[in-house]
């Protein structure tokens, strides 16, 4: 018997091991009940191949939850490449990827992840059709784009923090103070979206000219680092790493509203239980910040900006399911995310 603290129901783990390239890559299948499984490459000089696996299979299963509530036609998958992406790239590597990816006929689809670039996937998209994020000819406003998936998922994510602040709070986001860690490619955007609709801003970044780009264009307070879970905000965005919100900041977290881009954004599971006893609003973060894939997606059946945009606004009527039940039931929001996903695709 296969076994592994993260091995959950996966449909299909594959290895490959290349002697004549030296690729090393699993790719990991977790469920395909929706349709085939999507997921991004992830290239990394993991410490050994166990911690590899680790990964992928923990990724995997994320993406089969996040394509459910997505309403998308599409399963989880998630491949891992075992090498450093600054000294290890070579065209053949990525070539052979994309052989080992064409090997699962379909059953995966891959796409870029952190270490992996558009020029890569052309490389593993010389040997296999299953190949996403090639480039896009629009974005969801319909202007020519280069298949960069955040503007979609900053998009999604101020959709996502409307319907929350409108649930919890009963307002629009012109009336509140959203407080943003992290101004990177989904957080600056985020912010440019929360700033034209008239919500004042406090940031923090650990890369001082995004501070600066905000203060001097979006009106933005700066605050320290170590400060910005625990500013007087009705909302706290978290948009850099995951698990801000752990034992050490969570008691000090005074906004009623967590809405962010950031993967992992809790520590542990637990901690949903605990924003809930503390009657903080948390738009779970697979949900909220699942607006890359559905690019990805409209990208692949080539439709319309329009149709694009409207299934990215729909992540707030999800959104909002979500909230509701959890008042009804007393449950903490990403249980109910989670059992809603799985209704999905355990059917
Ligand atoms: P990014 O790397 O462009 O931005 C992250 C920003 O956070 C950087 O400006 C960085 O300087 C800052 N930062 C790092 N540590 C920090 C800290 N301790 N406190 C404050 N700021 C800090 O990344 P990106 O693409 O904007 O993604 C942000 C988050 O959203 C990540 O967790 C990512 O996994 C997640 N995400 C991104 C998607 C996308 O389409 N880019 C899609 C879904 C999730």
């Amino acid at each position: 018997v296969f076994d592994h603290k993260e091995f959950d129901q996966h449909e299909n783990v594959a290895f490959i091991n290349d002697e004549v390239t030296g690729l090393r890559a699993i790719i990991a299948v977790h469920n395909t009940a929706l349709g085939p499984s999507l997921g991004g490459c992830r290239m990394y000089p993991y410490a050994d191949s166990a911690a590899a696996l680790t990964d992928v299979l923990r990724l995997a299963k994320g993406m089969t939850y996040k394509a459910a509530l997505a309403n998308l036609p599409q399963g989880g998958g998630k491949s891992v490449i075992i090498a450093d992406p600054r000294a290890d790239k070579t065209p053949e590597l990525m070539r052979k990827m994309g052989s080992f990816v064409d090997s699962l006929q379909g059953q995966y689809i891959v796409a870029e992840d952190s270490g992996i670039a558009v020029q890569d996937i052309k490389y593993m998209a010389e040997n296999t059709a299953y190949a996403g994020g090639l480039s896009a000819h629009f974005n969801y406003l319909g202007e020519s784009a280069d298949g960069n998936p955040s503007p979609a998922t900053a998009y999604g994510v101020y959709v996502g923090m409307a319907a929350a602040v409108a649930f919890r709070l009963g307002k629009s986001l012109a009336d509140v103070t959203v407080a943003i860690q992290g101004l990177g490619q989904v957080g600056y955007r985020l912010a440019e979206h929360l700033h034209a609709a008239g919500a004042k801003l406090i940031v923090a970044d650990t890369y001082q000219p995004n501070v600066d780009r905000a203060i001097t264009e979006l009106g933005a307070k700066a605050v320290a680092i170590a400060d910005i879970h625990k500013v007087a905000a009705e909302v706290f965005s978290p948009c850099a790493m995951g698990a801000s919100i752990n034992s050490d900041t969570i008691h000090e977290i005074q906004a009623v509203v967590i809405a962010g881009a950031a993967n992992n954004q809790l520590a542990s599971d637990d901690f949903g239980e605990v924003l809930l006893a503390r009657d903080i609003l948390y738009a779970p973060d697979y949900v909220i910040n699942a607006a890359g894939i559905i690019d990805l997606y409209h990208q692949s059946i080539k439709s319309t900006p329009e149709q694009l945009k409207a299934h990215i606004e729909s992540i707030g009527d999800t959104l909002t399911d979500i909230f509701k039940r959890s008042q009804a039931e007393n449950q903490a929001t990403n249980m109910i995310a989670n059992l809603l996903a799985e209704a999905k695709f355990k059917k």
